[in-house]
């Protein structure tokens, strides 16, 4: 029996990930722990002068974790288009399409997404699915909740506002606002789903990531090494 965990996985798709930046690019820096991997690689890259990067963090976390590492720091403001984000996943499906969001960066990590020319998303084999399915989150603003839980319901959806873990009540998203997670048994078609729900009136985003196929590359941490699949225009970037 294998003594590798998730982990590992992780930790090899996100240096694999890191080894696919050049000198002066300008990056999206993911949110979660495989995300974190890459920062960590990256970090050691910088230190050792083998490459100069700017981010822009996806989070606070992010941000924290980056000034931590010495990851130097940057903003859409400053830098409108991105050459590469890299992110993880909750669920990818053999066409890229992903569910993001248990970290609660959906909306940035969505926004970056659309900002870089690549995305490369780092995953462990477990995120890998043959059709997305459970739960989606989606950002609301707190005045739209309850209008917006009573539509997901009527979509068929089982929505529950997230809670904290360390604090009494909703969590609050980084840009201020609730996390719906919302149930789904199945999802036929993704990108139907991902248009309805960002459509909804006080919805900020979803965490279906259907649009940013072509241009993705997956890493997939895997015992005998990364496996990389590469979206139709991920090569040409
Ligand atoms: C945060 C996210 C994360 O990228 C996703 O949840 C994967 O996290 P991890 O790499 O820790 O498994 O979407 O909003």
């Amino acid at each position: 029996m294998s003594s590798r965990s998730a982990g590992d996985a992780k930790r090899d798709a996100g240096y694999h990930a890191a080894e696919m930046v050049r000198d002066g690019m300008v990056l999206g820096l993911g949110t979660g722990s495989t995300a974190y991997y890459a920062m960590v690689r990256l970090s050691a890259r910088v230190r050792e002068e083998e490459i100069a990067v700017a981010g822009v963090p996806t989070s606070h976390q992010t941000a924290i974790r980056a000034r931590e590492l010495g990851i130097p720091l940057t903003t859409l403001d400053e830098h409108p288009t991105l050459d590469l984000a890299i992110d993880g996943a909750d669920q990818v499906d053999p066409a890229l399409r992903l569910i993001k969001g248990r970290g609660a960066a959906l909306t940035r990590e969505k926004v970056v997404a659309c900002a870089a020319g690549r995305v490369v998303i780092v995953a462990d084999p477990g995120k890998v699915v043959q059709a997305l399915s459970g739960v989606v989150p989606v950002e609301v603003i707190p005045f739209a909740v309850a209008p917006v839980m009573k539509t997901l319901s009527g979509m068929g959806g089982v929505p529950r506002i997230r809670e904290g873990m360390a604090k009494d009540g909703p969590v609050i998203t980084d840009n201020g606002n609730f996390l719906i997670d919302c149930h789904f048994d199945r999802i036929p078609v993704p990108e139907g789903l991902e248009a309805t729900l960002t459509v909804i009136p006080g919805v900020v985003e979803c965490g279906l990531f259907c649009r940013y196929t072509q241009k993705t590359t997956l890493v997939v941490g895997e015992e005998e090494g990364c496996r990389v699949i590469t979206g139709k225009r991920a090569q040409e970037i």
